[in-house]
């Protein structure tokens, strides 16, 4: 059934494409309900080598000269568990990431980025780690992937000022944007781990491979899960409903496959709506 309100949404997400300068903004632009969106010919998915969760085993204990057991006392990974335990709010769970000293990127970084958005929010989104823009001003997505982020979420409702969260995997900026490493991610996940145990959302939602394979624990691509209702386990807590989305980075650099992405956010909307999570004005 045709909604007013779903082709004015497509509209103001076909106009700020348009505005980024990408072509295929004008195909999107002249799709209308009841005619489905031409999904030009994508570059295949590359299928993604899964970077596995963090799975909170601390690195192998390292050995004596005979090869007796040491025991390690410095492990970053319990110095980060630690600390996050130590998080009553969100807002300690900010300060104390900022007080750990326990991941390499950080010297690099020149700042910590943590989260943004509601505290009180209902939709939590994960994505990867901060670039260079993120790097620069201590907030996540906030570069041009975070804007594009930012649009799409608005045309189905949704604005970090009122009902999202937004936070990373890692906490610091990979040099040069390379990919996060799994003993990164793990360095990091406890203070995931408590910022979901303390936010308690009613909806998680990964952006990209990464975040959706860390999270969900996943073999199959970003392809295959993107736009699904599945769900986020964690101990001590009720399961958590999640959806995958394409990153707004991968999306930038591929925007023909813009018609997934507007499919994805309505399987959010409904799924919002379902939960009843508020959402605001459709753009
Ligand atoms: N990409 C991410 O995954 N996170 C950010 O914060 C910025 C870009």
């Amino acid at each position: 059934m045709t909604h007013p309100q779903s082709d004015l949404a497509l509209r103001a997400l076909a106009d700020f494409w348009a505005d980024m300068g990408l072509e295929e903004a004008r195909a999107l632009r002249t799709w209308r309900p009841g005619r489905s969106a031409t999904a030009p010919s994508t570059p295949a998915a590359r299928a993604p080598s899964a970077p596995r969760m963090p799975d909170q085993q601390p690195p192998t204990q390292s050995t004596g000269p005979r090869g007796a057991p040491r025991k390690i006392n410095n492990n970053p990974i319990n110095d980060a568990r630690r600390l996050a335990s130590q998080a009553q709010s969100l807002a300690e769970l900010r300060a104390l990431v900022e007080q750990y000293e326990g991941c390499p990127l950080k010297k690099a970084a020149k700042t910590t980025v943590v989260a943004d958005g509601a505290y009180s929010a209902d939709v939590m989104i994960v994505g990867e780690a901060p670039g260079a823009e993120e790097d620069a001003r201590g907030l996540p997505f906030v570069g041009r992937a975070g804007q594009l982020l930012d649009r799409m979420l608005a045309t189905v409702g949704l604005t970090r000022q009122e009902n999202v969260y937004i936070t990373n995997l890692i906490y610091w900026r990979p040099p040069g944007n390379r990919d996060p490493s799994p003993i990164e991610m793990q360095m990091c996940a406890p203070f995931l781990l408590r910022q979901i145990e303390l936010k308690k959302p009613k909806l998680l939602l990964t952006a990209g491979k990464f975040a959706t394979h860390a999270m969900l624990n996943k073999e199959d691509g970003i392809m295959k899960l993107r736009g699904r209702k599945l769900s986020y386990a964690q101990d001590g807590m009720p399961a958590i409903p999640c959806i995958p989305m394409l990153h707004p980075a991968y999306l930038l650099r591929n925007p023909a496959d813009k018609a997934k992405a507007w499919d994805d956010l309505r399987a959010i909307a409904r799924l919002c709506d379902e939960l009843g999570i508020k959402r605001g004005a459709a753009l």
